[in-house]
């Protein structure tokens, strides 16, 4: 795993849009998959100029799904639906054809998953995975305990994932649970990067960096993954040993 720390919140996320425009740039058809949250919103806001700028043309590649709160309709301004379409493929022009999210509103949740391994295999694995980390060191909506073998299933949250979600959404939700591929899916990715930024997340960071490597607080497992990468800025770095 590869450590990089950013002055500040707009250099990390410049440079994470610049690793997804490059991905995408060598490997024109890639596969795609993206958390959502407030940690990469400025990423994804930059990547469409920046794609721009280096003439990469996003029209071949592929986004898949990482997680969704089951039972949230897209159209709710607090869903990962929305989320994704708002500040990334719709400003990028993507086809809704280029795009496969995890139905919140399904009637058959082992269906909804099934579908989702299955593209995955069909697309022969995901290219990059950019996540964010939950204050309990989820990726996704693996919390802690998560079994390291699962791809998508759908996950019973902790109180604290689904207080702190709670700021994504206008109005007060019930979020008990949350659709989400699994660790083996984000551990065979052939690039995970992790974002984490400002104070609050700082004894996250730490974590990660410090903590038996271990289900038990997810995030830890970003230093086992082969290709992996861990962007931070200086204020998410500020518990880090010099
Ligand atoms: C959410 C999502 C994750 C996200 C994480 C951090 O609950 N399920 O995919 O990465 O928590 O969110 P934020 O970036 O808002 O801190």
């Amino acid at each position: 795993m590869e450590l990089k720390i950013f002055k500040d919140y707009s250099d990390l996320s410049a440079s994470a849009a610049m690793q997804i425009v490059n991905c995408v740039k060598s490997k024109p058809t890639a596969v795609l998959c993206f958390a959502t949250g407030d940690t990469p919103k400025l990423a994804y806001q930059k990547v469409g100029e920046i794609a721009k700028q280096h003439n990469v043309d996003f029209s071949k590649c592929f986004f898949i799904g990482l997680d969704e709160w089951l039972g949230i309709p897209p159209a709710n301004t607090g869903s990962c639906h929305y989320f994704l379409h708002h500040y990334l493929f719709a400003p990028l022009g993507i086809n809704s054809s280029q795009v496969h999210l995890f139905d919140a509103m399904t009637v058959n949740e082992e269906v909804e998953c099934d579908k989702m391994n299955r593209l995955i295999e069909e697309k022969a694995g995901i290219d990059l995975m950019l996540v964010g980390v939950g204050v309990n060191g989820h990726i996704g909506f693996n919390e802690p305990g998560a079994d390291i073998s699962s791809g998508a299933h759908i996950a019973q949250l902790e109180e604290i994932t689904k207080s702190v979600g709670q700021k994504y959404f206008n109005e007060e939700v019930v979020i008990n649970k949350g659709m989400t591929l699994g660790l083996k899916q984000v551990m065979n990715a052939r690039t995970l990067i992790m974002m984490a930024n400002g104070k609050k997340k700082a004894p996250v960071v730490s974590r990660v960096l410090n903590e038996n490597i271990s289900t038990d607080f997810p995030a830890s497992l970003l230093r086992q993954h082969n290709h992996s990468l861990l962007m931070v800025d200086e204020e998410a770095a500020s518990e880090l040993e010099k």
